[in-house]
Parts: C-alpha cells; structure tokens; sequence
C-alpha cells in the first residue's frame, strides 16, 4: 500500500495566515487579516485607513488591490497602475466588487512600506530544510516596486536587489546586520510554525515589509518560492546555496 504524502505546498492566503496567528511570537508582526465583506472593508478602512484587498489564491501581484479612506467620504482604490476615486462608500465597494465577481478575496491592514529612490520596497526571505534537516534561512533579497505600481512582485514589473544598498540609505551597517539576524530568525520561527501543521513543507520564502517603525510585518508566506530571483544579484553565493539546498530536499 502507498502512503500518501503530506502536501508540500499550501495555496490559500487565508489557511496559511489562520495557521501563523497561532503563534504568539509570530502575531506582532502579521498585519490584521480578515475575510473579504462589504462591511469587514468598511470597518477595516476607518480602522487603518489604507487596506490591501488580495486574492485568497494568487500569484505574482495578481489581483492586488490597494484601498484608501483619505477623508470622510473620499474612497480610492488602485489595481496594476490605474486609480479611481469615489464620493461615498457604496459606489466604491460596488466598484470593487464588480471587479472582484465571484473570487475569494481577503482584506489586510495596508502597511506604508519604506520606500528606496522613491519606490516602495519589500524583502524575500527564503527559508529551507537544510541537508541535516533544519530549517536555516538561506537567502535574502530587496524587491523594489516600479514606480506607478502597488506591488513589489518580478513579474509585476519589481526590480530585485541587494538588501544592503537597499537598507544602508536609512540604516549604519551595524543595523542592518541587526535587520539581517531578526529577518533569519522570524524565517526561521514562521517555517516551523508552519511545519508543524504542514509537515511536507521543504522550503518556503516570506515577504516582509517594513514600516516607519521597522515592524518587520510578515506580508505574505509563499510555499513555492521562486529560486531563479536570487539569480538576479552579482554575488551568486546565496543562488547557489538555494539551489543546493533544494535539489537535496527533492530527493529525500
Ligand atoms: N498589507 C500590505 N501592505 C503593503 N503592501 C502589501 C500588502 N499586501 C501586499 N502588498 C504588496 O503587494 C505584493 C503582493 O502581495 P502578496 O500578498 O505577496 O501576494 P502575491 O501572492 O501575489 O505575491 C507584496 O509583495 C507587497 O509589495
Ligand atoms: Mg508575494
């Protein structure tokens, strides 16, 4: 008789983040989620003022949208580069549902991303079991958004580059290599709290965005992360780790 495998990767936004609030070491920095409703999105936009409202399975930036309260009775909302603007709250939920139709969506505290010559930017962290069976963050990239757009995402148009450029324009060099260890660590923690409940997972990559405060907020956990991206820096070191790395889990 075969044995069915326990899956190796995780889809939906939603379970993946039902998983991670669990975890009281993981909550601070995973911004406040819900379910999309007409009436979740109200309370959330006067709560937050600035939401992300993302496809509960999606890819690259796909379906992203960006959603604005800038005063009472001033609604905009952003998908790709084109914004629309609205006077009261019903048109622009009606709006936005009409763009949504029947997809699952859920709705997430918008975090003000820092930003890196003018463009917001977050960053990759990509953890894995290593060969002896840990989970060791293995590589780190910026992903700097283009500048008419709302999502940081390669194939949205985002330019991957190296963090220590990228955090040396506000942070000295001792802090960025603070930034490094607590990115490694919260990698680490979110794998194996992940692990746990999905014990196929082999690898998974996190985005993580920082704000003014540098709350290191878990964006999103991807449990298929693309290796080829850390193939864009010069120094090939960390590529050739995440390579190796995966070719030795896909064989256990
Ligand atoms: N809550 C948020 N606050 C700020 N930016 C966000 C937020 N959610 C998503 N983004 C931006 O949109 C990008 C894509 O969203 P993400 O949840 O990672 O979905 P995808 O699976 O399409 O990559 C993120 O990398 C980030 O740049
Ligand atoms: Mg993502």
């Amino acid at each position: 008789m075969s044995e069915k495998k326990p899956r190796s990767t995780v889809v939906s936004k939603w379970a993946k983040t039902k998983v991670l609030v669990k975890c009281k070491k993981l909550l601070p920095f995973i911004p406040d989620t819900q379910k999309f409703s007409e009436s979740t999105l109200k309370k959330m936009l006067e709560l937050y003022s600035m939401v992300y409202v993302k496809p509960e399975i999606g890819t690259y930036g796909k379906g992203v949208i960006r959603a604005e309260l800038l005063k009472p009775n001033h609604f905009t909302y952003q998908i790709e580069s084109t914004e629309r603007s609205f006077k009261d709250y019903k048109s622009f939920y009606n709006s936005i549902q009409n763009y949504i139709q029947k997809k699952r969506y859920i709705i997430q505290r918008g975090i003000h991303l820092l930003k890196y010559n003018k463009r917001h930017f977050d960053i990759r962290v990509m953890v894995q079991l290593n060969p002896e069976g840990k989970w060791e963050t293995t590589g780190l990239i910026g992903r700097v958004a283009h500048p008419k757009k709302i999502v940081t995402n390669y194939h949205s148009g985002g330019t991957p580059i190296d963090i220590k450029p990228l955090l040396a324009v506000h942070i000295s060099n001792y802090e960025i290599q603070k930034i490094i260890h607590t990115l490694n660590e919260l990698g680490e923690s979110t794998a194996k709290s992940l692990h746990k409940k999905y014990p196929g997972l082999k690898q998974i990559g996190l985005d993580i965005g920082f704000d003014r405060t540098w709350t290191p907020w878990i964006i999103e956990v991807n449990t298929k992360p693309d290796p080829y991206i850390f193939n864009k820096l010069a120094d090939k070191s960390m590529y050739r780790k995440v390579i190796r790395y995966k070719k030795a889990a896909a064989k256990v």
